[in-house]
C-alpha cells in the first residue's frame, strides 16, 4: 500500500496547519512528553531515535540530555518538517543532532539504537505493524521503546467534542470517496491498548506496559485561537477540508457552534481542555 498521499498531506495542507498553530501544538504536546522525558531514562551517550519527529523540539530535547558523546535522530516523512527541525537545531546550536527524511514504514532508521521515543509520531501509518517491525529492527538487543499516544476520543473532549459538532453541520467524505490527500488513520489510531500490545508483540517485543497519563493542555490564547485551532486541525478539521467547498460555506455556521461548544473550556489565561495520553514502553 503506498504512503505517498499521506507523505504528500504532512508535507503540505498539514505541514502549513502546524506551522500556523505550532505555538499551541508545541507548547501543549510538551505537557505530556516532559512528564515521561524528565525521568531521566535515558543514559549519557546513548544513541536514541525519535520517530515522526515533526519540528524535532523533542529530539533536541532528547540530544542535550544523553550529552555530546550521545546522539539524537529525528525521523519524519515530511522534508518540510525536517527542515524546520534543522532551523531549530542551528537555532539551539546542538551537534549531537541529526534529522533525517525516511518514511518509517520502508526506509533504513539508520540504527542501531539504544532507545526509541515518540510523541504522537506513530499514529499515522496506514501500515502499523511494518513500521514497529522497522523500528524493533532499528533497536539494540535490551533497547527500549517509549511512545506517546493519544488514549480514547471521550477523554479528549477538546478534539472529540468538536468532531462530533462538526459531523452533525458538515457532509462527512470520507478517505475513499476523495482524492484529496489525507493525513493517515487519525489520532486515535492507537488508543486500544489491547490492539496496540498485539501488534508490538507481533513485532517482536516484550515487556509491553501502558501508563495512563492525564494533562490539561492549552489549545488556545483565547476562544477565538481554540476554535481556529479546531477548525483547522485534528479530526473536525479534516471534515472541513475533506468536505471541499461545501465545508467552506459552512465555516461560519461551523465557528459559532464550536464557539459554544469550546466555550466551557474558557478562562481568564486561555482555553485549557483535559487531555489523556498512553505511554507506551516495551523492551527488545
Ligand atoms: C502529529 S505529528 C507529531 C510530530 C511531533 N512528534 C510532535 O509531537 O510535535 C505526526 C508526525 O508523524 C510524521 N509521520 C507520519 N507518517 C510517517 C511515516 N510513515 N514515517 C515517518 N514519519 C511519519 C508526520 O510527518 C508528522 O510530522
Amino acid at each position: 500500500m503506498s504512503n505517498d498521499s499521506i507523505i504528500e498531506a504532512w508535507n503540505t495542507v498539514l505541514f502549513d496547519k502546524f506551522i500556523r498553530f505550532q505555538h499551541i501544538l508545541v507548547d501543549g504536546l510538551s505537557s505530556h512528553s516532559n512528564t515521561l522525558l524528565e525521568r531521566n531514562i535515558h543514559h549519557k551517550g546513548s544513541r536514541v531515535l525519535d520517530v515522526g519527529c515533526g519540528f524535532g523540539d523533542t529530539t533536541l530535547k532528547l540530544a542535550d540530555m544523553i550529552g555530546r558523546n550521545g546522539k539524537a535522530v529525528g525521523v519524519d516523512c515530511a522534508s518540510k518538517f525536517i527542515r524546520a527541525a534543522e532551523a531549530g537545531k542551528a537555532e539551539l546550536g546542538l551537534q549531537n543532532a541529526n534529522f533525517v527524511v525516511a518514511d518509517v514504514q520502508c526506509d533504513d532508521l539508520q540504527g542501531p539504537y539504544d532507545y526509541v521515543f515518540s510523541r504522537f509520531g506513530t499514529m499515522f501509518f496506514n501500515l502499523p505493524g511494518i513500521a514497529m517491525k522497522n523500528i524493533h529492527s532499528s533497536l539494540k538487543a535490551s533497547g527500549r521503546l517509549d511512545m506517546i499516544v493519544w488514549r480514547k476520543r471521550e477523554e479528549n473532549p477538546w478534539i472529540y467534542d468538536a468532531e462530533l459538532k462538526v459531523k452533525e453541520i458538515v457532509p462527512v467524505v470520507s478517505h475513499e470517496e476523495t482524492d484529496q490527500v489525507h493525513c493517515g488513520p487519525g489520532p486515535f489510531s492507537m488508543a486500544g491498548a489491547d490492539m496496540v500490545s498485539g501488534m508490538l508483540k507481533s513485532a517482536g517485543f516484550e515487556r509491553i506496559s501502558f501508563e495512563r497519563n492525564d494533562a490539561e493542555i492549552c489549545v488556545g490564547k483565547n476562544l477565538e485561537e481554540a476554535v481556529s485551532f479546531a477548525m483547522e486541525l485534528g479530526p473536525a478539521g479534516e471534515i472541513i477540508r475533506l468536505a471541499g467547498e461545501n465545508g467552506e460555506n459552512l465555516r461560519g455556521t461551523v465557528r459559532s457552534a464550536l464557539t459554544e461548544t469550546l466555550g466551557k473550556y474558557s478562562r481568564n489565561d486561555g482555553v485549557w481542555a483535559p487531555s489523556s495520553t498512553w505511554f507506551i514502553s516495551a523492551t527488545k
